[in-house]
């Protein structure tokens, strides 16, 4: 018999766990992140009999509202954005543990005002203390929102208190490590939620899954046997209405950095000891730490950068980067980074892992792609002139599946082969649409399971990794020289010529 401890099924993944009564303050009420995702989320756990019935949701921001009014502007996030309100008696159960605090994140005196608030609320509806806080704020509100909140006292009760910091975590390694201190000097590593909500998608977790719960590939996925890995994440957005954000950030601090170093970590992770998230969280930090820029002493054999200039898009012309508005007309900040990684350990020492995102693409496809070597002698020399390597494929999105590739005999007299796969897809294995990462990732902090969740030394380590190329880019310099690709292309040639010269290509997708 198989028991909850030894079936990995159960990954931080535990089904039927049931939350203790809470409040969620969240601190950015007013903003789009707010609106979309977290109370669309918060409302779908509420449908789904997730979340305890004493729940209240307190929003904080410094606009002047009533509790009605946010609750109004609440109810047209969901319909909008979500499945919709559904029974009218869910949403106003739901609607009557939605508050609204104004409050401004710098003053003291906001924070005396929500703490006799949340008291009152704990009187009220039962919720004894259990908060959490989240940052739904422009970083720059991290550091002030944290100290405020530990100066009121409102971090002190570790065992009942949590505090959820959103992306990005620092700018560079010194910003990451000084918010970092800021949050030591608040409360315990035990009550940070660091989110980076690519963990929060099903597909991402069942990484862990299909690597761990299943005998036949961990004893494939080393050096031995695999040639090189290659990481995917490609968008077909442009900078959308984010261009403040996006022109000092770029591609490599917004999705390589966070999301495509924990695709790789989880990819790349020895099995943990045991499933509990510091056991997960240690193997992933051990992977960051043995990670590098192939090459440092050159960065255009490690990492390469691009910029995509006006093209098409589904039939319809699309401006370039530089052209978009809010973007400085010289702008030399990547949308596109492509990259060339080494893990110096005995599981992968000398198997390149190359990353590429970017947006303005052709597709919207998220993939991790495990190309295993070459047999070590062709028999059908005389048949076939090459036949292709064996390659697992873990479909992140959309079209949510795993498939591996592998060399069949066409049907006939003659003896040929081809390239066919064996496919597995979400949809048709469990018939049902994979939920929202957020709805995920929030009632794993109401749960206190930190799991899917960035600790401070993985944030740190992934910052390392990237400073080379950061500090090489960061740098003043002439636009001519940043690669351009045009709109709905796949990349640069330079990022071409990062796998060409080593004799590999990358994926057609
Ligand atoms: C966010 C980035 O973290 O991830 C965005 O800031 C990006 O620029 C988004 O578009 C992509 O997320 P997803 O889930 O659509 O792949």
């Amino acid at each position: 018999m198989v028991t909850l401890l030894e079936n990995p099924l159960r990954i931080g993944l535990q089904q039927e766990r049931t939350p203790d009564p809470q409040i969620l303050v969240i601190f950015g009420a007013s903003g789009d992140l707010t609106q979309r995702k977290l109370v669309p989320s918060l409302y779908q756990l509420k449908q789904e009999r997730r979340l305890a019935p004493e729940t209240a949701i307190v929003g904080v921001a410094r606009r002047d509202w009533s509790h009605d009014y946010f609750r109004e502007q609440m109810r047209e996030g969901i319909e909008q954005f979500s499945t919709g309100i559904g029974l009218e008696e869910v949403w106003q159960d739901f609607a009557e543990g939605l508050y609204y605090c104004s409050g401004n994140m710098n003053e003291p005196e906001s924070y005396q005002k929500l703490k006799a608030f949340l008291q009152e609320l704990d009187e009220k509806r039962g919720t004894r203390g259990n908060r959490v806080f989240y940052l739904a704020v422009s970083p720059k509100f991290f550091k002030p929102g944290l100290r405020q909140l530990g100066a009121a006292g409102l971090l002190d009760d570790s065992a009942k208190t949590r505090v959820v910091i959103e992306k990005p975590f620092g700018k560079d390694l010194g910003s990451a490590k000084s918010l970092n201190r800021a949050v030591r000097e608040v409360c315990k590593e035990e009550q940070v939620y660091r989110i980076d909500h690519y963990l929060g998608k099903e597909t991402v977790q069942n990484i862990l899954v299909f690597r761990f719960a299943n005998a036949i590939f961990e004893p494939l996925w080393n050096r031995q046997f695999v040639d090189h890995v290659q990481i995917t994440v490609a968008e077909t957005v442009g900078v959308e209405d984010r261009a403040g954000y996006y022109d000092t950030s770029g591609a490599l601090r917004d999705m390589v950095q966070n999301h495509l170093m924990q695709l790789l970590a989880i990819t790349a992770m020895d099995p943990p000891n045991s499933l509990d998230a510091d056991s997960i969280r240690n193997e992933k930090v051990k992977v960051l730490q043995a990670m590098r820029l192939a090459d440092i002493n050159n960065l255009d054999c490690s990492a390469i950068r691009g910029q995509y200039s006006s093209g098409w898009m589904k039939g319809k012309p699309v401006p370039g980067y530089r052209e978009e508005s809010g973007v400085n007309s010289e702008s030399t900040t990547p949308t596109f980074v492509a990259m060339k990684l080494l893990v110096d350990n005995w599981r992968w020492k000398g198997v390149p892992f190359y990353l590429r995102t970017g947006k303005r693409l052709p597709k919207k496809v998220t993939e991790i792609a495990i190309q295993f070597k070459e047999v070590p002698l062709l028999i059908f020399k005389s048949v076939a002139q090459q036949t292709s390597p064996n390659v697992l494929t873990m479909r992140i999105q959309p079209n949510e599946g795993i498939s591996l590739r592998f060399e069949a005999k066409m049907p006939g007299p003659d003896l040929r082969t081809r390239s066919v796969d064996m496919d597995f897809s979400y949809g048709s294995s469990f018939g049902m649409a994979t939920a929202d990462a957020y709805n995920r990732l929030l009632l794993d902090c109401i749960l206190g399971d930190q799991t899917l969740f960035t600790r401070a030394d993985e944030v740190e380590e992934a910052w390392r990794v990237v400073t080379p190329a950061l500090t090489v880019w960061d740098a003043p310099a002439d636009p001519a020289t940043v690669p351009q690709y045009e709109a709905g292309t796949w990349q640069p040639t330079e990022a071409e010529f990062l796998m060409n010269r080593d004799g590999r290509r990358w994926r057609r997708l």
